[in-house]
């Protein structure tokens, strides 16, 4: 494998109500985190996988994750940026592509790790998994009172894994400045085209309620 794997975990998980940290969340039976690093450590690109814990929970995640794959777990930062610089800094040397995966996109099939890194490999700097965005987007003011509609069919959502040269991934955080929500976001800032691959409904973000019940579905069906 030439793929490290950066797995941001530090977040608190606010939008899916009380409870443990969002990536140690039970999803039947199992912590979202087993079942997003079990996924990667079935792509056969990969030959690192970083994880960054929060702070307080690195020692029991190392234990969590020592019988699903071989893991490094560091401790993440207050912004899913940090956490996901301080996973890139424990990267060893090998590895010239990075892909960054949430891990509360839990149920990312192994065959999206696959044609991101592919893509990468392929000479592009940049790739992002992407999926049609399928209802009317209206800009609104703080009163929500609508701007104006936005043309939806220029319009991507954007998942998890992006994929990126290692050199440039490790350039854009060194450039980096008011945290952003994705490292593609970093990258663009540069000047760096990012290219658009298909995403997939399995790479859904687990962030409220519903998103983990809809989860808990899917495997449920065998997904
Ligand atoms: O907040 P959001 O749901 O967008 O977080 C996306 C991913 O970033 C999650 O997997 C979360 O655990 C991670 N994160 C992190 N460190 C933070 C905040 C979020 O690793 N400080």
């Amino acid at each position: 494998g030439d793929v490290a794997v950066l797995v941001p975990a530090a977040g608190a998980g606010v939008r899916l109500g009380p409870g443990a940290p969002k990536a140690l969340r039970p999803l039947a039976g199992e912590p979202l985190l087993v079942h997003a690093v079990r996924r990667i450590a079935a792509a056969p690109s990969v030959h690192t996988i970083v994880v960054a814990a929060p702070a307080a929970d690195v020692g029991s995640v190392r234990r969590m994750l020592a019988p699903v794959a071989p893991v490094t777990v560091v401790p993440g930062g207050a912004e899913r940026q940090a956490s996901v610089a301080a996973a890139l800094a424990a990267v060893p040397a090998g590895p010239e592509i990075v892909l960054v995966h949430d891990a509360a996109r839990a149920l990312t099939p192994p065959e999206l790790v696959e044609s991101v890194a592919a893509a990468v490999r392929g000479g592009h700097d940049g790739v992002i998994p992407v999926l049609p965005v399928v209802d009317t987007v209206k800009e609104v003011d703080a009163g929500e009172r609508v701007l104006g509609t936005v043309d939806r069919a220029a319009l991507r959502a954007v998942q998890t894994p992006q994929g990126f040269r290692r050199s440039v991934l490790t350039a854009a955080h060194e450039a980096a400045g008011d945290p952003l929500t994705d490292d593609a976001g970093l990258v663009e800032k540069m000047g760096v085209p990012v290219v658009c691959v298909p995403g997939s409904d399995l790479a859904l973000k687990i962030t409220r309620p519903f998103d983990l019940a809809l989860a808990e579905h899917l495997l449920s069906t065998g997904a």
